[in-house]
């Protein structure tokens, strides 16, 4: 079977709805790419140093960022944490399988190779149902980055994988658009409270209602605590500006006095736009926007827009994690 998978096939026969196929290619060391709520992970056994070695040299990614490990469902957690404190507990119940990551004292068996050498692990279940079948056919825990190259737009379709990474995976399971649309919310539950790494899915409000305190972002250096969340990431060929209503119009005007191919992208129709700037089409409100701001980042380099100008959702919810990857991809220079 696996041999049929070769990398001479075309793109069209290694993309399909195969779950099965998907589970024994892992359990072969091959990389598949799997749909889950967020975006498309690029996953490889995670008892497999080789397999999960071959996820970096794909991406490009450096091997000490650590990757989340992918579970059928929380009774999998203890196999892989060394330590479950009970707000993990809750946090499993209340949000799995959901767009949270926990990362806790990892198991003394769980490769390097994931972890990158850290004494924690992160994991999560995803709430996708192929994604769901997949992890209980495997049987085993899959390690599973978002499935672009280091440093650029996450996936959220199979065909967005596929123009990203191509004949580098040796199956797509295409599971259709994400519906979150942004990654998982990481919450460390390795140190004295709980504290966010990376705003994600889960929204602070609702992490804070389950632990019946306020839960706080991470005040130290993120790059630190979770390699890759780094400045100057999510980031298109465009540049891209966040800027409100206000800054809008004078920020468009000066660009296209500037010769610049400018785009707008915000939550609704703007009226009175200089007739030469691109208007994606609008987001929505925070739910819509994750879902689709990907795509839009996407869609810009392809209508070959050199400066993007963002209105960003209100910063409630997922929201907040939209604002943040629209800082990132912002901040590349
Ligand atoms: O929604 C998601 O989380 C998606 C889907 C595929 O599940 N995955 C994803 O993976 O966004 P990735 O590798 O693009 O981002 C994972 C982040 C990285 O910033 C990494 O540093 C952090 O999680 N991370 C993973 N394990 C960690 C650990 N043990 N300690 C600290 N940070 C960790
Ligand atoms: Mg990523």
């Amino acid at each position: 079977m696996v041999g049929d998978i070769g990398g001479a096939v075309s793109a069209r026969d290694r993309t399909g709805t195969d779950a099965a196929l998907a589970a024994r290619l892992l359990a072969a060391g091959e990389l598949v790419a799997f749909p889950t709520e967020t975006v498309y992970g690029l996953g490889a056994d995670a008892r497999d140093p080789k397999a999960v070695g071959r996820i970096f040299d794909v991406k490009g990614r450096p091997h000490n960022h650590p990757l989340i490990v992918h579970l059928a469902g929380v009774e999998h957690l203890d196999r892989w944490a060394g330590e479950v404190p009970v707000e993990a507990r809750m946090l499993a119940d209340a949000f799995w399988p959901g767009p949270l990551t926990m990362i806790l004292p990892r198991a003394t068996d769980v490769p390097d190779a994931v972890t990158g050498g850290h004494t924690t692990v992160g994991l999560r279940v995803p709430d996708h149902p192929l994604a769901l079948e997949m992890l209980a056919e495997f049987g085993s825990g899959v390690a599973a980055p978002s499935a672009n190259r280091f440093g650029r737009v996450s996936p959220t379709t199979a065909g967005h994988v596929l123009a990203d990474l191509g004949a580098d995976v040796a199956y797509v399971l295409d599971g259709g658009p994400c519906r979150v649309g942004v990654e998982s919310t990481i919450v460390d539950l390795s140190g004295d409270e709980p504290e966010v790494l990376r705003p994600g899915g889960v929204g602070f409000d609702r992490l804070s209602e389950v632990l019946g305190y306020g839960v706080k972002a991470w005040q130290g250096d993120r790059a630190v605590a979770a390699p890759g969340t780094l400045d100057s990431h999510y980031a298109p060929d465009a540049t891209v500006e966040l800027v409100t209503m206000a800054e809008l119009f004078t920020r468009a005007a000066a660009g296209v006095t500037d010769g610049r191919r400018v785009g707008v992208l915000a939550p609704r129709v703007t009226e009175g736009l200089d007739p030469a700037v691109i208007e994606l089409e609008p987001a929505g409100d925070a739910e819509e926007f994750a879902q689709v701001i990907y795509g839009r980042l996407r869609q810009a380099d392809r209508l070959r827009i050199d400066l993007l100008l963002v209105v960003g959702p209100e910063p409630r919810g997922v929201g907040i994690a939209v604002l943040d990857r629209l800082a990132r991809a912002a901040a590349r220079a």
